[in-house]
């Protein structure tokens, strides 16, 4: 099934993505989309939580069923269909920062909550959860998150319609999971890339298990991981923050 063919509409719910992983669990159909008004415990990365007031913003989880190992690219996957979608809507190149987050100038305007169970090492399910930040004024967000994030709203004169993002969303979605599901990992590396508001060379400080971690940016690998040159040596990291870029 194509992702939003089947589109279960909330009102309001805890998380989309906790409630696609319990649908996931009773077996509803790859590519199933729970979309909700409203998060009353949005959950962003890390143990974080993400603000999801009524009608503000965009909040989504994508049922899949991956037959694929390199559930990694996912996270990319989604960050590549946002991007498009925004693109397709407003014509503004958004930044992408691996491996979830979608950036305006430095600022958050969306986040990718990628999400799986295991049974031994079979993958059962993935939950594929997005968070964009559609009409929030800067004194919506808390107090703690102005100045470090932003809506479509502030960067757009164009009348923001969630409805009419999903529906350019779904499809993008649909064309890169599908892009994934084929063994495109080249593609979906060099496009992020293309995106991306790393590029080669550039000093990087990432965060790793409560661990500070400086190098040297050198590029993706084809699973998605963020490769960098730590004294003089080479390493793979596939679950970090970002917490500076420099020249
Ligand atoms: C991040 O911290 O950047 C990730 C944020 C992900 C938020 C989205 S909103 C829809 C889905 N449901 C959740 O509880 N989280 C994700």
């Amino acid at each position: 099934m194509v992702i939003g063919g089947n589109m279960i509409r909330i009102r309001s719910c805890a998380s989309t993505n906790d409630l696609a992983r319990e649908l996931a669990l009773a077996g509803e159909a790859e590519g199933t989309v729970v979309v909700a008004e409203e998060q009353t415990a949005g959950k962003g990365t890390k143990g974080r939580t993400w603000f999801s007031p009524r009608g503000k913003g965009l909040y989504l989880s994508v049922i899949l069923y991956p037959s694929r190992p390199d559930v990694s690219l996912l996270p990319l996957v989604a960050g590549l269909a946002a991007r498009e979608a925004i693109f397709a809507s407003f014509r503004i190149r958004v930044g992408l920062k691996w491996p979830n987050d979608l950036l305006w100038e430095g600022k958050k305007l969306a986040g990718i909550l990628c999400e799986s169970s295991f049974k031994g090492n079979r993958m059962t399910h993935a939950v594929l959860g997005i968070g964009l930040n559609v009409s929030h004024e800067q004194e919506d967000f808390p107090p703690e998150l102005r100045a470090q994030a932003i809506s479509l709203k502030k960067i757009t004169p164009v009348e923001v319609d969630s409805e009419a993002l999903l529906e350019s969303l779904c499809p993008a979605l649909d064309r890169w999971y599908g892009r994934f599901l084929e063994g495109r990992s080249g593609d979906i590396i060099r496009a992020f890339e293309e995106g991306s508001v790393l590029c080669p060379g550039k000093k990087v400080t990432l965060l790793v298990n409560g661990e500070e971690v400086r190098g040297t940016y050198r590029g993706l690998d084809s699973r998605g991981g963020l490769e960098l040159e730590v004294g003089g040596r080479r390493k793979t990291f596939f679950s970090a923050e970002i917490t500076s870029i420099k020249e």
